[in-house]
């Protein structure tokens, strides 16, 4: 039972844990960012698609070990492309986890898709596998797992599914740079995968994404599509067309600047590192944590490495905001993100709550804790101490 009488609670008079509010979350940027941003600058080149983009993209496909990297301007962009670059028939189904950023969803509307939403695992927010093939229908085309908190969704038996039924996987990695499946990097796991470099992010050019493919021909299309339908990738790089460029296909700009193209080296150079101090975190949380009754810790997926992009407990539904005012006051930032999408006017009519029983249980109990690679050790103790005090 949570006791929320308790005087010494900050809700209640009591002194804070903290004076000072520990944010949710707080952007890595070091000295290194700072220079290549500056260099970048001061080459003028600027433009999207410049030299650092494509050696960011060289370095990203070396990471992941994955063929071809398209750097855009967002994870959201780079959904929209890996739709586009498919061509299906209007009014196809995509199969969508309830539980995800409007972004999953937007990328099939974008192309005259319809979303078809499929509910998720309480206790991790990613796509329920046991409830994929009664989504199922004629018209399904594709399916669109996503990695909730960086935990990986469980693949192999989408992708099993997605081989039965001839569908195409586009896998939402925008949260989980980094992080493992059996022991392969996301973005190697389906026919697409879109990463998110927002500010948020374990990696961040403060917006961008990137589209990521082994496929060839998927590829083919989106180095036209990326850059307003031109083919002015061969003018930049082989000069086949000897100094000028065409109009061949339809297209949008997607492409990203020069200057955000370094920014992504640099924080390529120590994602690594920056993972690794999430993860320092996140044990320490679930150390310290473990023996509370009244929380449930994040499960993650079996055989799977996150990248502890979130760190989330889950409180007794009926105390969670009463428990997330409650943290705050003791100076702890706790919040909750995202809604599942049918609880969003605009995805309203897709479900009920009823027929997501699910995501409303994950949601309903969701609480996220701070948790970034600056966090220093007396901020974890304090973000423990809070939350002991307050659910313990
Ligand atoms: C699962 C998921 N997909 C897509 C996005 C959109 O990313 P971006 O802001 O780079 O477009 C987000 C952003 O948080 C996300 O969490």
């Amino acid at each position: 039972m949570i006791n929320k009488n308790k005087p010494i609670l900050a809700i209640k008079g009591g002194h804070p844990v903290s004076n000072v509010i520990i944010p949710i979350h707080k952007t890595y940027l070091d000295e290194e960012d700072f220079k290549a941003v500056e260099e970048a600058m001061r080459s003028t080149i600027v433009s999207g698609n410049g030299p650092a983009c494509m050696e960011f993209e060289k370095r990203l496909s070396e990471y992941l070990g994955v063929k071809h990297v398209f750097y855009t301007n967002s994870c959201t962009t780079a959904l929209d492309l890996a739709f586009r670059a498919k061509e299906f028939p209007p009014d196809s189904e995509v199969l969508v986890p309830n539980f995800t950023y409007t972004s999953t969803a937007l990328g099939p509307l974008l192309n005259n898709l319809k979303v078809k939403l499929v509910d998720v695992d309480p206790d991790n927010g990613n796509i329920d596998v046991n409830k994929i093939e009664t989504s199922i229908s004629e018209k399904t085309v594709a399916i669109a797992p996503v990695d909730y908190a960086g935990n990986p969704a469980d693949m192999d038996p989408i992708v099993e599914i997605a081989k039965k039924y001839n569908l195409y996987v586009v896998h939402d990695t925008a949260q989980s740079i980094g992080s493992e499946y059996k022991g392969q990097k996301t973005g190697t796991l389906a026919h697409v995968s879109t990463f998110s470099f927002h500010g948020t992010k374990n990696l961040t050019t403060g917006e961008g994404g990137a589209l990521v493919t082994d496929d060839d021909g998927i590829a083919e299309k989106v180095i036209y599509m990326r850059e307003k339908g031109t083919n002015k990738q061969s003018f930049l790089v082989d000069n086949k067309d000897r100094g000028y460029y065409e109009y061949v296909t339809i297209g949008n700009s997607y492409v990203q600047s020069n200057i955000l193209g370094a920014l992504g080296l640099s924080q390529l150079k120590k994602i690594d590192w920056m993972n690794a101090r999430r993860a320092e975190i996140a044990e320490y949380y679930i150390e310290q944590l473990k023996d509370l009754p009244n929380i449930k810790l994040p499960k993650i997926t079996q055989g799977a490495k996150t990248n502890w992009h979130i760190f989330y407990i889950l409180v007794p539904p009926e105390h969670k905001y009463w428990i997330m005012d409650a943290l705050r006051a003791e100076g702890v930032y706790a919040n909750v993100h995202y809604t599942p999408l049918h609880r969003n006017k605009f995805y309203q009519h897709l479900g009920t709550d009823e027929e997501l029983p699910n995501s409303m249980r994950f949601f309903s109990g969701l609480l996220r804790l701070p948790i970034y690679p600056s966090l220093t050790e007396e901020e974890m103790k304090k973000v423990v101490e809070a939350v002991r005090k307050v659910c313990g």
